[in-house]
């Protein structure tokens, strides 16, 4: 086998795995041109030109904390500390209904942070993000990306679960997002992945939307943004992959340069 169809069938064995089978299989079993013929992908993996990224979007340079800030929140120096403050944390209403926190997990060395809306009730009833439906999917998609979800931190906007899963307020944000950008801040990730419209607009500090905000490089605190859809969204509307795979395939190919 070619290294070119090697490449295209790796491919679409990830688009399958993300659900984008249907269109592009069926190329893969036309045999009308022959043997050699490549099966037809939108995008020619193998030819691809991988270091070509989208434009630059926005920027948002919120201040950090300084040294002698009386904040607790900006004197953590560890995820833990992060972790353990969030677990007292009645900022917000939403400490009223939580069972329990959910501050977010994954290793202080990760190169990739994954940014969600909020805990679901999976997440409420286990302390961990992304641990239901949508956090399947995501696994899915990040080892799709050769990603072991391991490697990834993984949190939310806010770190207790909305009533209903509604979106967070604009207050409860408010009152929360202190120790995600902390995180940020201890993590130093060489990519952040916002994933659906409260992260991206939170993290970019924004109203516009998520249309809007993909396919471009945005910068928080200089660190580059990709924003795609929420993996809850890809359950209802799949014909969402193929273009959250672009997505992440662009920071794929961050994390690469
Ligand atoms: N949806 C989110 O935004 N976060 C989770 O942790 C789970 C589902
Ligand atoms: Fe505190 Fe955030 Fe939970 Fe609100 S959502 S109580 S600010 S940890």
């Amino acid at each position: 086998m070619t290294d070119g169809r090697a490449l295209a069938l790796a491919y679409l064995k990830q688009q399958q795995m993300l659900g984008g089978d249907a269109v592009i299989l069926n190329g893969a079993r036309s045999t009308e041109h022959g043997a050699e013929a490549l099966p037809v992908a939108p995008t020619p993996v193998a030819n691809a030109p991988s270091s070509v990224l989208p434009p630059p979007g926005l920027s948002f340079d919120p201040p950090s904390g300084d040294l002698f800030a009386a904040d607790p929140v900006q004197r953590t120096h560890t995820l833990a500390e992060i972790a353990a403050l969030v677990h007292d944390c009645t900022k917000c209403k939403l400490c009223e209904a939580r069972t329990n926190t959910v501050p977010g997990e994954g290793p202080t060395n990760a190169r990739l942070v994954v940014v969600g809306e909020g805990p679901g009730r999976t997440e409420d009833e286990t302390g961990r993000p992304f641990v239901g439906k949508a956090g399947e999917l995501l696994t899915k998609i990040l080892s799709a990306i050769e990603l072991p979800r391991e490697q990834v931190f993984i949190c939310n906007v806010v770190k207790c679960r909305p009533p209903e899963n509604r979106l967070p307020q604009y207050d409860e944000i408010a009152a929360c997002v202190p120790y995600l950008f902390r995180q940020i801040e201890i993590l130093k990730p060489a990519v952040i992945l916002a994933m659906g419209g409260t992260a991206a607009q939170t993290v970019l500090n924004t109203k516009q939307s998520l249309g809007a905000l993909r396919n471009l490089v945005h910068r928080f605190r200089g660190i580059p943004v990709i924003v795609t859809y929420h993996p809850a969204a890809l359950l209802r509307n799949p014909n969402w992959k193929r273009p959250t795979w672009d997505d992440v395939r662009i920071a794929r190919r961050i994390l690469d340069s």
